[in-house]
């Protein structure tokens, strides 16, 4: 762990930042310069900021028992995965693909957490045949089917009960989890009963504790609140002969959507001012501390660039459209989510208030609505910044597009780490007779 706090010592790179000629830059990259002859819309990744994210989330849990995992889910390209996992992380999965991807680039079965409120019996089946860490079990359901599992293989697997502490994130309701309206987790009660019968289970170690109270949150206020409640949770059942090893505390922890351009003012996510007081709540408690954090790693790393195919004025609105869609960022119709737009070219035009929308034929397919920006020409580039988390991953072929392109920038190399598809690559799916 130290050793990779002390290779932070070289000089920190640039991330997102205009040069001197305007252009706007991603570590060395110049931008503009790079969309010459590229198709658009395109993902771009800088890897000096993910390793800047890992390094910091060790920094900041440094003195804990701690082990951090990737959500898999924010974004699970293996060139990605395979940078996070040489910084030891772990893999936090909710699918037989996440798994099937984690085992693949290399997370050993004891660095994978599995967790998600519908695991089939084939996913639970395989988690308990590889061994991983921890399952999260959402549901007494779940259970029944782990129970018949383990002992039909006759093999141990340690779990982690999701517990839903009824605390509200202060976040967008779709992307709130922690409360007792939402399908996740197990209540207090419910899970004392369950951590109770389990005590002396020959193959299902009940030591963990799991809470995931949402994503994109900004303030550690609603953390400390669950640290409390845990720690509450813990006492209760340490009184009851049961013992508790390690409390995975979710992810959730927001990205700075409002500027993502370097700056000393701003900071791309709100993981300083949260991890260390959520984690501080633990100081001196003998037991492991889990994240399972997937925006805060990735998704400063990311931009969707695009490129502006008309400006088109209506008796009451300019509308800028450009290439990229709810398609490739379903974030803005979905949670009505803000990503900042900046031009890959600085320029002094007027500003004035425009929807930049996308192609597909929705009235939700919208990037960005009543923003006031400099009015962009067709033929100009764009970038949509805060996109390297939950923007290819929850991408779509909706109106039958192609996924697109995603690239890796690393100093002033760049390289393709998926390489999209052609519409003849959605056909071949198909059956044609
Ligand atoms: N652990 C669990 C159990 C989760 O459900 C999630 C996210 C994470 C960890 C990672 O959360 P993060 O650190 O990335 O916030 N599509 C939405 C976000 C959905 C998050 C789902 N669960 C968005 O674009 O904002």
């Amino acid at each position: 762990m130290n050793c990779l706090i002390g290779s932070h010592t070289k000089q920190i790179m640039k991330i997102l930042h205009y040069n001197s000629r305007g252009q706007l830059c991603l570590e060395k990259i110049s931008l503009v310069n790079f969309c010459k002859n590229k198709v658009t819309p395109f993902y771009v990744y800088s890897k000096a900021e993910v390793e800047n994210n890992c390094r910091e989330i060790y920094k900041l849990a440094n003195g804990y028992n701690f082990f951090p995992c990737y959500a898999l889910k924010a974004n699970y390209n293996p060139t990605l995965l395979r940078l996070i996992r040489s910084y030891k992380f772990g893999a936090d999965v909710v699918s037989a693909g996440e798994l099937y991807f984690a085992k693949k680039c290399g997370f050993t079965a004891g660095q994978i957490v599995f967790a998600g409120v519908g695991k089939t019996q084939q996913e639970i089946e395989s988690a308990i045949k590889s061994g991983i860490h921890s399952i999260n079990i959402e549901s007494e359901g779940e259970l029944k089917i782990i129970d018949r599992i383990s002992r039909r293989l006759k093999k141990q697997i340690t779990l982690a009960i999701r517990l839903n502490p009824d605390i509200d994130p202060l976040t967008h309701p779709y992307i709130s989890t922690g409360l007792l309206t939402n399908k996740f987790g197990i209540d207090k009660d419910q899970a004392v009963q369950i951590y109770l019968n389990l005590r002396h289970h020959p193959y299902i170690l009940a030591r963990g504790m799991h809470v995931h109270i949402g994503s994109q949150i900004t303030t550690a206020t609603p953390y400390i609140q669950t640290a409390k409640f845990l720690l509450q949770l813990r006492q209760t059942l340490q009184n009851q002969g049961v013992v508790i090893d390690f409390i995975d505390l979710g992810g959730g922890i927001g990205l700075n959507y409002k500027d993502q351009l370097d700056s000393a003012s701003t900071r791309r996510s709100y993981i300083r001012s949260v991890l260390p007081k959520l984690l501080g709540c633990f100081k001196n408690e003998p037991v492991k501390l889990i994240v399972e954090l997937g925006r805060a790693i990735i998704g400063s790393a990311g931009l969707l660039i695009t490129r502006v195919l008309y400006v088109k004025e209506t008796p009451l609105k300019k509308f800028i459209i450009v290439d990229a869609g709810m398609n490739n960022l379903i974030r803005p119709s979905l949670y009505h989510a803000y990503h900042q737009i900046i031009p890959l070219l600085k320029n002094n035009r007027p500003v004035e208030k425009v929807d930049v929308v996308g192609p597909v034929c929705e009235t939700s397919d919208f990037l960005a609505r009543g923003r006031t920006i400099n009015v962009p020409r067709a033929g100009e580039f764009l970038a949509i910044t805060g996109t390297g988390a939950y923007a290819q991953a929850s991408s779509s072929n909706y109106n039958l597009r192609p996924t697109v392109v995603e690239y890796l920038v690393n100093g002033s190399g760049t390289k393709i780490i998926y390489k999209g598809e052609s519409i003849e690559d959605i056909a071949a799916k198909y059956s044609w007779k």
